[in-house]
Parts: C-alpha cells; structure tokens; sequence
C-alpha cells in the first residue's frame, strides 16, 4: 500500500485547550496528514510534505476541515431503533420503551442486524470509535465486536449486567454475570482493535452480590475498563437510596463492592454531592457528559466546571440520547454550559467529542488526535453543508467561527469523509 497523503484545512493539538485555551489548537488552512498502514506518520503544511513525499497517493479534501474521527464515549448501541421515544423520564422510559427492545436480542439475527445499522449510522455521522453498553446477552457483544471488527473500528463494549428490577428474560444472576463477563473478556478484550468493558447497567439493577462479582472481576482484569451510571436522574438517587440504606451516597453503592477506580468511567454523573466529586478526583475516575440524553429525557445540567478536576468525555448516549451525531452532542453541550453560565469554546467543543472522550476511555495515546503515531482514523468536515451554515461560515474572521456554525447546526450532511485507520469509508 502507498503512503496517503490527506490533504485540507487541518487543526492540530499542541496542548490541552483546558490549560492553553483556544491556541492550544494549531490551524492551518493547508494542512496534511501523510497515513501509512493505518497510522499517522507525519503532519504539517500540505506543500512541505507534498514535496517530501512525491510518491505519496494525494487525496485533496479543499477546504474541508480534517479533524479527528469523533469519540462517542457512552451509548447504548441495542437502543437505535428506539431512539426518540416520547413522553417519559428515566425509569418508565427504561421499563415502556429500552427493556422491550433489549429483549429483542436475544435474537441473534437480531442483534447482528442492529449492529450493523448502528455502524453505518455512526460512521456516516463522523464517529470512528464508541463505547458501547451491549444487552444481557452474551451475544449481543459478540454482535457488536464482530461487526466493529470487520470495518476495523477500534471499538469497546460490554455485556451489560442486571440481576434485579428488570423484566424476567432481562436478567442475569450474580454468577452468570461474572462467568459471561469473564469469557468475553477472554474472547475479546485486546483482539486487534477492541477493548471488553465490565458493565454493571447501574445499581438499581444489580443485587449487592452482582455488584461484589464484577468488582472481583474487575480486580481480576484491572486494564479493562468499568462502565455505569451515576447519579443521573432525581428519582433514580432517591430510588438507590432505599436500595442501598447502608450507603453513604449513590458512588457509594459502587465503591462498595469494588467498583471504583481510576479505570472507572461514569456516564451523567450528573446530581452529585461534594464527597462523590472529591472521592470521583482523588481515585481518577473519569465522568462522560451525555448532554442531548440529559434534556431529552429531562435528567438535568451536567457541570463542566467538574472537567477542571477529573476527565471527562462527551458522549450520545443513544437511545436515551436523541442523536446519532457528535455534532448535535457538541451543540447541546453548548447549550447546558449557557444554561449554567458559561460559554464552551469551539477549541473545548471539538477536543472534548475527540481527544477528551479519548482521554476518558483512556484511548488517548491511540485516537483522538492527528499528532504522528496515532491511528488514522480521520472525519472531514465540509464547513458549508447546507445554504443556512454555508452563508453563517462566509462572514467568518477565523477557523473557530467558520467551525462553530457547523457545531451548532451540522448533521451527517457536513461529514465529507472518513477514514478508518488509513481507509476512505463512505
Ligand atoms: N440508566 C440505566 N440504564 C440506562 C440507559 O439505558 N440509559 C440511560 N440514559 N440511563 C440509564
Ligand atoms: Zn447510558
């Protein structure tokens, strides 16, 4: 295979925006990345590396930006097909519309089917890598990383585990729990381009024995990561606090049964209480913002301020989540910050749906960046896909407001192209 030269307006991360602001993330109007076997190799001006590298194959994207491929760091990928149902909050949107679904895959045709649905959607919507929850069936994780291993994603899920408060036939048992987590930790965790995750659903739906098993399974496996929900609807903290009387606060029904760590990433997180932040810091957990989840199913506003003492990623969380789009997420992360008074910059926006959400899944030495040595994996953005962006960009001063207006209004129509380490998809 020849080296592929990729050719754009390019933006490169130098530093963290957190601490460097805006510059830390380099423009040039005439950028390239040169791809070799699936791997960046170098970056820099398109006319210096043209001429470094004459035998390079040229793909020329004009003005289109090329950014990392977006990192969706917490969806439900058994949801798609019932993304944007109406009318309900967490618990009764779970028990109406998201059990009677997940049901559905105890079908493996099923599952195989939805599985590919959801890759062709994410893909065409820029996202290159997810982090997804699987069903309780052991099958619908071998769905997933089958068909995120035939398009070469680098991709992690997990079989979501639930002994208690979900539908007969939705239901594990503590030991089940373990000896199926374990076995597909054994059958996938690793393999080429995927990461098994332990996935309690949250605690409301394991049993204190269901939670010790996985956090002995998560002692077991320390470099797999651990994925659950956290504080993310009043009722449902309320709901834990019977549960779990003995618990000191809801990240205490986790830390429990060992289910706290720094590989820990909990998806909302949205309601908490001082000693779960400084407990939350202190172990180096990492918190992922669903921001389009949070207003649609009416869960509240998730505090970015929190991203100043722990790392924390963006996420769909589809089908909670009204949106495929890590666009759409970045737009509505922009919203809840407005709402609680501060304005999320377009450098903060787009590190947090790239490089953060890798950072949370601690992937960021892999994906997440165009910096040399990382995967390739790449999205192209047209900054003029429909006439209403088209005419915002024109007036734009500089790269952040030719950006901003694609953040806020984009959808699968600004993903020019995307490459999965090296290669054009779509
Ligand atoms: N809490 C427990 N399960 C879920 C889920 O599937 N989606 C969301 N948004 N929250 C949850
Ligand atoms: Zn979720």
């Amino acid at each position: 295979m020849p080296d592929r030269l990729i050719l754009g307006q390019c933006l490169f991360y130098d530093a963290d925006p957190r601490q460097a602001g805006p510059d830390g993330l380099r423009h040039t109007s005439r950028g390239a990345v040169l791809v070799r076997a699936g791997q960046i190799i170098e970056t820099g001006e398109a006319d210096a590396l043209r001429a470094a590298h004459p035998q390079a194959e040229i793909t020329d994207h004009g003005d289109a930006l090329i950014v990392p491929g977006f990192v969706d760091a917490h969806a439900h990928y058994p949801q798609t097909a019932i993304i944007a149902s109406w009318g309900k909050r967490l618990i009764d949107w779970l028990n109406t519309y998201t059990f009677p679904e997940e049901m559905r895959f105890d079908d493996d045709a099923y599952a195989a089917e939805i599985a590919s649905l959801y890759f062709d959607l994410i893909l065409a919507n820029g996202t290159t890598t997810v982090a997804s929850y699987a069903t309780i069936h052991p099958a619908s994780v071998d769905a997933f990383f089958a068909e995120a291993k035939a398009r070469n994603l680098r991709a992690l899920a997990g079989k979501t585990c639930m002994d208690r408060n979900a539908p007969k036939g939705l239901r594990d048992t503590a030991q089940s729990a373990y000896d199926d987590s374990k076995d597909l930790v054994a059958k996938w965790h690793g393999i080429g381009r995927l990461s098994y995750i332990i996935t309690p659903r949250f605690s409301p739906t394991s049993t204190p024995d269901q939670l010790s098993a996985l956090g002995a399974l998560w002692a077991e496996h320390p470099d797999c990561l651990m994925q659950t929900h956290l504080s993310e609807q009043v009722d449902e903290i309320a709901w834990v606090r019977d549960l779990f009387p003995d618990a000191r606060d809801y990240l205490d029904t986790y830390e429990a049964h060992g289910l706290l760590g720094a590989n820990g990433v909990f998806g909302h997180a949205i309601h908490l209480e001082p000693r779960e932040v400084d407990r939350l810091a202190e172990v180096g957990a990492a918190l992922v913002h669903c921001p389009t989840s949070n207003t649609f199913i009416g869960s509240g506003l998730f505090d970015m301020k929190l991203a100043d003492r722990m790392r924390v990623g963006l996420a769909t969380d589809t089908g909670g989540g009204s949106s495929f789009s890590m666009l759409r997420t970045m737009a509505a992360a922009y919203e809840i910050a407005q709402l609680r008074g501060h304005a999320l910059h377009p450098a903060e926006l787009l590190w947090r749906a790239t490089a953060g959400s890798a950072e949370a899944l601690r992937l960021d030495d892999r994906i997440g960046s165009l910096k040399p040595g990382m995967e390739a994996d790449l999205c192209v953005l047209d900054l003029a896909s429909t006439p209403a962006i088209a005419q915002r960009a024109a007036r734009a001063d500089d790269i952040w407001e030719a950006l901003f207006p694609t953040i806020m209004m984009g959808d699968d129509r600004a993903i020019a192209q995307v490459y999965v380490a090296g290669d054009p998809r779509g």
